[in-house]
């Protein structure tokens, strides 16, 4: 039996560039050269497939805009995925999708190539928020597009965003209940990050203004954990919540510190003890590849001092934390005999709990960064 990974898969294509976004994607792009990317990313699976023996235990197709490609390349590549590898029966296949791309034909031939798991980024509900992120759909469409998903898909998630140019809690609370009223078994709640390089960190000194204070932005969170968690959503990610069964479990993979295969360009990796980072410029990962060079730029191993640090960052973004036996299990030492002056003091400052398992508390979700500080 192969070794047990997750495979992510980049699809860096966008109708239109949000004003907010700096993930690698972009927009305008000729059919030819997105042919020739899935091309390279079937000779990219090659190399894994030769190379070693794996089997996938969750996919994810994400981006970018993977709704945004003709919908024959997303089959052609899960069918060239399902004839090389072992995939795990039960494998869990997300998708991501933006409402102006999707519709039912590509909802249907998603279906018939084996997605289990629709993740549609509807961000806010009202159009004025809508139109100061710069995305290209009405709140209107997203609820058609809602309508559509609910028909055919059980295991969806909707992104959400706080921290909006124009947001309040009132808009805020609005969206939350219409997003609600479709039933969704798993939410993401992400706080807006302004990042360098997007038009919002260059337009920063205009937007200050419409944006709510930081004081807002929690209470939204807040907001959304606790209407959220009425309807049996549950908080179980610093940013995620899900019903019963729902939790993504491609995601967890990452926060439990398991191994994954990323493809495509700006894809990394984690697997057998080093991190892998694919190159992001898109010309450049199509022409690596042809030449039949690594896709990757950078390899860095993680000694067991950088895995243990990871372990603790990543596990503490779950809302349950880690458990300190299985850290034992791993790193053969004591969490809490190692890290007792750590643990002491972020204790004093009421940011974490130790009890089976070690974890962020309420105010040590809102002051993360103060607690992974600590452990870096
Ligand atoms: C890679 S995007 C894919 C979804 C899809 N392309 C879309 O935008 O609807 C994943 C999610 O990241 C979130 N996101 C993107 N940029 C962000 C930012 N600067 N701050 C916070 N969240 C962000 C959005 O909620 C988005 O839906
Ligand atoms: S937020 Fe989504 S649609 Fe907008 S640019 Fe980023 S990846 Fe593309």
């Amino acid at each position: 039996m192969g070794k047990k990974i997750g495979l992510y898969i980049h699809v860096p294509f966008c109708k239109k560039k949000c004003l907010y976004c700096d993930f690698v994607s972009f927009d305008n792009i000729e059919e030819s050269v997105v042919a020739e990317y899935f091309s390279s990313l079937k000779r990219e699976l090659n190399f894994y497939k030769e190379n070693y023996d794996i089997e996938i235990e969750t996919i994810y197709i994400g981006g970018g805009t993977p709704s945004a490609v003709n919908p024959a390349h997303i089959g052609s590549l899960l069918e060239f995925v399902y004839s090389n590898f072992e995939v795990e029966s039960s494998c869990e296949t997300t998708i991501e999708a933006n409402p102006e791309s999707l519709d039912e034909e590509k909802v249907k031939i998603y279906r018939f190539s084996n997605i289990n798991r629709l993740s549609i980024g509807v961000q806010s509900l009202n159009d004025i928020e809508l139109k100061a992120l710069g995305r290209i759909h009405t709140s209107r469409r997203v609820l058609e597009i809602l309508e559509l998903i609910v028909r055919y898909f059980e295991n969806f998630n909707v992104d959400l965003m706080i921290g909006l140019p124009h947001q309040n809690m009132e808009s805020f609370s609005k969206t939350l209940e219409a997003v609600i009223s479709f039933d969704p078994p798993h939410v993401s709640v992400y706080s807006l990050k302004i990042e360098e390089g997007t038009y919002f960190y260059n337009e920063y000194e205009s937007l200050k203004n419409c944006l709510p204070s930081e004081e807002e932005e929690r209470s939204m969170y807040w907001l959304a954990v606790q209407k959220l968690n009425d309807v049996g959503i549950y908080h179980y990610e610093i940013s995620n919540f899900a019903k019963k069964n729902f939790k993504c479990k491609h995601n967890l993979k990452y926060w439990n510190h398991e191994e994954y295969i990323g493809i495509g360009c700006a894809a990394h990796s984690f697997f057998e003890g080093y991190r892998y980072f694919n190159v992001s410029n898109l010309e450049k990962y199509i022409s690596r590849i042809k030449s039949g060079s690594f896709a990757w730029e950078k390899k860095q191993f993680i000694d067991d001092q950088e895995k243990e640090k990871e372990y603790i960052i990543l596990g503490l973004r779950k809302i349950e934390g880690f458990d300190l036996l299985e850290f034992e299990r791993r790193f053969n030492v004591a969490f809490t005999g190692k890290y007792s002056a750590q643990i002491e003091k972020l204790k004093r400052y009421g940011l974490v709990e130790v009890n089976s398992h070690f974890r962020l508390t309420k105010r040590g979700i809102d002051l993360a960064n103060i607690v992974w500080q600590e452990f870096i």
